[in-house]
């Protein structure tokens, strides 16, 4: 259990679960999300994230489990809570037939801004997420970067204190991506605490800390380099002229978990339990009359962690079945 005391905590769950009929969507989940910072949940399709905000945010009963979410009881406080935050949803919600401008004056108005916050607040977020020249544009026919930015201006609007965002770049090029993530840095550095859903490697490296989910089970947590250390597994680069071979013999091995090609080398991940993984490796596969170019073992990434915080359930999956 982490240290940190309850009060410096934006949102804490214990034993957080949702059925719906026989899906566990949500399998007694414990959270813990520090304020001022931005965690990450990362997780197969499937894995419960969208739910797991849903019910963060109090638009979804839960089916057990305990809710703080700054320092409001959810979903008891739920509309207490509604001021507080901003959901940036994962499929456009805002109105595809209202102008840019007229989207921005409708959820003012929900928010019920009065008209010197709408007067300050609404211009300051046209010329930070650059909407600018669009704002007689309907939102329908915005590219997907910008109407990325134009749900971010609508959910931060209300300058909410936690800001949920489910999936916000799945349409946004590289370079969209990397400007939309410096704005939720602005936004930490005044004191906003994030929670975002992400398939992207990238954006959980830059995340601090993360939620690694699969089929609603909360299977790794901690900051990036943290999940790195923990990870069950060494990771080696192998090269060789024949990949694709050696990745099928390699994976017919028992002390390997998984092969990934990437280029002509192949990323190898194997019992973390062996003492020398290269060399057993080299021997196994000279011994097949096979060769390698080169074997070495690697610092694992991010992505080596999700690999096998989500496959190492799978084949025990597969064992039990
Ligand atoms: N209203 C619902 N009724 C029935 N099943 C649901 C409902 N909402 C979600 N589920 C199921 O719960 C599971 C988790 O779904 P959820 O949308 O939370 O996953 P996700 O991690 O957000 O996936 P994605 O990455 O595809 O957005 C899925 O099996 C889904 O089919
Ligand atoms: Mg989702």
């Amino acid at each position: 259990m982490p240290d940190t005391a309850p009060s410096q905590l934006a949102i804490q769950a214990r034993g957080l679960t949702k059925d719906f009929g026989n899906v566990v969507a949500v399998n007694d989940l414990d959270l813990d999300v520090p304020r001022e910072r931005i965690y990450g949940f990362l997780g197969p399709n499937g894995s419960g994230k969208s739910t797991c905000i849903r019910m963060l945010c109090g638009l979804l009963t839960p089916t057990a489990g305990d809710i703080n979410v700054l320092g409001l009881e959810i979903p008891r406080q739920a509309e207490t809570l509604r001021r507080k935050v901003g959901y940036m949803t994962q499929k456009f919600s805002l109105f595809e037939d209202l102008t840019v401008s007229e989207n921005l004056a409708f959820i003012a108005n929900i928010y019920t801004l009065t008209r010197a916050e709408q007067r300050t607040r609404i211009p300051a977020a046209v010329e930070r997420y650059e909407l600018g020249r669009l704002l007689k544009q309907r939102a329908g026919t915005l590219s997907g970067g910008q109407k990325q930015r134009l749900a971010l201006a609508a959910a931060t609007l209300h300058e909410p204190e936690l800001l949920f965002l489910d999936e916000p770049t799945s349409a946004v090029d590289p370079e969209n991506r990397r400007a939309f993530w410096e704005s939720l840095f602005d936004l930490i550095a005044e004191g906003t605490t994030i929670l975002v859903s992400t398939h992207y490697m990238d954006e959980a490296e830059r995340c601090h800390a993360l939620a690694i989910l699969d089929r609603g089970l909360l299977v790794a947590a901690g900051s990036p380099g943290q999940l790195a250390a923990g990870i069950e597994a060494s990771v080696l680069v192998v090269e060789s002229a024949e990949p694709r071979k050696i990745a099928r013999f390699l994976e017919a091995q028992d002390f390997v978990h998984s092969t990934a090609q990437i280029g002509n080398t192949l990323r190898v991940m194997v019992d973390l339990d062996i003492p020398d993984p290269v060399q057993l490796t080299n021997e196994t596969v000279m011994t097949h009359g096979l060769n390698l170019d080169g074997c070495e073992k690697v610092q694992p990434s991010l992505e080596d962690v999700f690999v096998a915080a989500t496959q190492a359930r799978k084949a025990a999956r597969e064992t039990a079945a």
